[in-house]
């Protein structure tokens, strides 16, 4: 077991997850990096280490939508001592639910949900008692508002926010040392928009006008590190970043929830 500490980031190969890890990397962060593409995370490998030579960088291409590779994968990274773990790795389709692809549906679900939930439990229940450790999963502002045309990538990232949400309110009152947060980015120039489309390419002015960078998502998403505030929300319509304790409502303090002993 080495004594150094490492930063996980799902999806790492492109967008907010690549641009995240060279951010990480800035704090002196050691990084273990996740996604398929296994040629963009060994060139991501090589800018980070030719910037700061002392960081130690992992790969670990792992496609994430199946799901019986979930559990060796953190098996793998028990040689590590992790520190935070951020689950970025996900996708959106866009178009009616009636023309959407089924494999795409399933892949999908796969991995925004399934592939996320069983990663944050799994870290959840080694780490959750040690000091300074943070889960941050990624979900959107779609996670929050319905958008149309994307209701199942919504659907998806309000299961992302429902659940990181929950589980920050159940550490805080379990008196647990780790820390659960939501990051909810708004319209954001990555290869988002190529994928969700299945287009050969994408051009953000036309679609939005209005988008923010990888670059700054990944400062907000340190911003969001740094705070003791569970959620990072880009609003939809001013583009402003909002920390916030939470936004969804909950039972939590109602005398009507299930009482045991
Ligand atoms: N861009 C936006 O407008 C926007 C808005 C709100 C929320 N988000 C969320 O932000 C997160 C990052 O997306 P992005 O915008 O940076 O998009 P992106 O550039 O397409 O990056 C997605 C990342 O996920 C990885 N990934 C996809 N399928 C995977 C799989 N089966 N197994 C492992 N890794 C997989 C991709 O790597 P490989 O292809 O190499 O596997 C890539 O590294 C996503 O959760 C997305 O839903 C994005």
């Amino acid at each position: 077991m080495t004594t150094k500490k490492y930063t996980v980031i799902t999806g790492a190969s492109s967008g907010i997850g690549k641009e995240s890890a060279r951010a990480f990397a800035r704090r002196n962060k050691n990084l273990l990096l996740i996604a398929r593409r296994e040629e963009q995370l060994l060139q991501l490998k090589q800018a980070i280490q030719a910037e700061n030579p002392q960081i130690d960088v992992q790969l670990y291409p792992t496609d994430l939508s199946v799901i019986q590779s979930i559990e060796p994968l953190f098996e793998k990274l028990s040689v590590y001592e992790l520190e935070t773990w951020i689950n970025n790795a996900g996708f959106g389709m866009y178009g009616e639910l009636a023309t959407n692809d089924i494999e795409m549906i399933e892949s999908m679900l796969h991995l925004n949900i399934e592939a996320l939930t069983l990663l944050s439990t799994l870290f959840v229940k080694k780490y959750r008692n040690t000091s300074g450790t943070q889960l941050i999963n990624v979900s959107s502002a779609g996670g929050y508002t319905i958008v149309p045309t994307a209701i199942i990538y919504c659907a998806t990232k309000f299961f992302v926010s429902a659940f990181t949400e929950g589980l920050a309110d159940e550490l805080k009152t379990t008196g647990a040392k780790m820390q659960a947060k939501v990051l909810a980015p708004a319209a954001t120039k990555t290869e988002f928009g190529k994928v969700a489309n299945q287009a050969e390419s994408y051009d953000y002015d036309q679609a939005f006008g209005t988008y923010h960078t990888s670059q700054e998502m990944a400062q907000f998403l340190l911003q969001l590190y740094d705070s003791q505030q569970t959620v990072g929300y880009i609003n939809r319509d001013s583009f402003t970043f909002e920390l916030s304790q939470g936004r969804l409502p909950s039972a939590a303090g109602s005398t009507n929830n299930q009482k045991l002993k």
